[in-house]
């Protein structure tokens, strides 16, 4: 182990100053912080975001700024780590919570970042994806996977509210990340189509069995029927372990999405649960209940629609407050990117 490596302040001011003339840096002075022993370097804390603090702001931006004028009205989260324009909650993912009134609509468009929405009150929303209508109930995680065109309405009243998360920040890292604007789709005659084909797990349209190619076969996944599986998982799960889903691809019973993974967890009442640690970020939604979190070592109080962000080699303990009912969290989090890279670790 190298104790002690070189400094700038060593070098001779004259050998510096031909190295940066010639567009060089030398890596020694740097090496440790691109390569800390042990864990990494970490700019993103954990962080909470109260939903009784946000909502009110989101609903004057509705009065202040009209939909014409924002394309998506979203406030986003930005991690106190992170300069706020940088627009990230964690390294890899971007999360705003997107406010549509009665009437609107988020014009048509695709673009490279993944991006899926979790709907957080509201009804009569829908998205319609590759010219798939698909509707948007409290607690649906709808996908709107990379390259797919997607708009979304709303024919209910009231205002309605969701989560975006996007592995934004990653994809505009790579200057990867672009847009293309559409006309608006032209509706296929199965509106969520992908729900009734994929419509329980085991039981596939036989023709995807000759498929070798694997794309976004699933595109909504309706929270009642996650709770309901969640509820009947909780009684043959010992005390002591997670009671948790993960949102597969129905056809590889891999991660739905590219670079990010999405679990439901639930607590039971009463119940405290320690997630491992692990080499992934995420960002925890609270669908139902309150309670405490403890992310590496700060403590949150949450409550409904809450919204904390989970650094990466953080470990994660959750408690339920209630003692009579159930709470139920959303995580999104990019271990499919650390599996794909080769690096996804679970420390015990
Ligand atoms: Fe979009």
């Amino acid at each position: 182990m190298t104790e002690q490596l070189g400094t700038l302040d060593e070098l001779p001011p004259s050998y510096l100053k031909e190295l940066t003339s010639l567009d060089l840096v030398p890596l020694w002075p740097f090496l440790r912080g691109f390569l800390p022993y042990g864990i990494p370097e970490r700019k993103t804390k954990p962080a909470h975001w109260a939903y009784e603090s946000i909502r009110p702001l989101l609903l004057q931006a509705g009065d202040l700024t009209p939909i014409e004028k924002a394309e998506r009205r979203v406030l986003v989260l930005c991690n106190p780590g992170h300069n706020p324009e940088d627009a990230l909650v964690t390294p890899t993912i971007y999360v705003g919570l997107q406010l549509i009134l009665p009437g609107e609509t988020a014009p048509n468009h695709k673009h490279t970042p993944s991006a899926v929405r979790l709907v957080v009150e509201g009804g009569g929303g829908f998205t319609t994806v590759n010219g798939e209508k698909l509707p948007m109930e409290p607690g649906d995680l709808i996908l709107t996977p990379p390259g797919l065109w997607h708009e979304h309405g709303h024919e209910g009243d009231g205002p309605i509210i969701w989560m975006d998360a996007l592995d934004l920040p990653l994809i505009y890292n790579i200057e990867a990340s672009y847009c293309t604007e559409g006309e608006p789709q032209q509706m296929k005659p199965d509106p969520d189509g992908s729900q009734t084909r994929y419509r329980r797990a085991g039981v596939l349209p036989y023709q995807s069995l000759n498929q070798r190619d694997y794309g976004f076969p699933l595109l909504r996944f309706p929270w009642r029927e996650v709770r309901e599986a969640l509820k009947d998982l909780s009684k043959i799960t010992p005390a002591g372990d997670a009671v948790q889903l993960a949102y597969v691809n129905p056809e590889t019973g891999q991660e739905c999405m590219p670079t990010l993974g999405f679990s439901a967890l639930m607590l039971r009442p009463g119940e405290e649960f320690t997630l491992p640690k692990r080499s992934s970020s995420g960002v925890l939604k609270v669908v139902e209940g309150r309670g405490q979190a403890d992310i590496d070592g700060a403590t949150y109080d949450w409550d409904q629609h809450d919204i904390i962000a989970v650094p990466t080699h953080s470990p994660i303990t959750l408690v339920n407050r209630s003692g009579q009912e159930p709470a139920y969290l959303f995580l999104v989090d990019d271990a499919p990117l650390h599996r794909k890279l080769g690096f996804y670790e679970e420390f015990k």
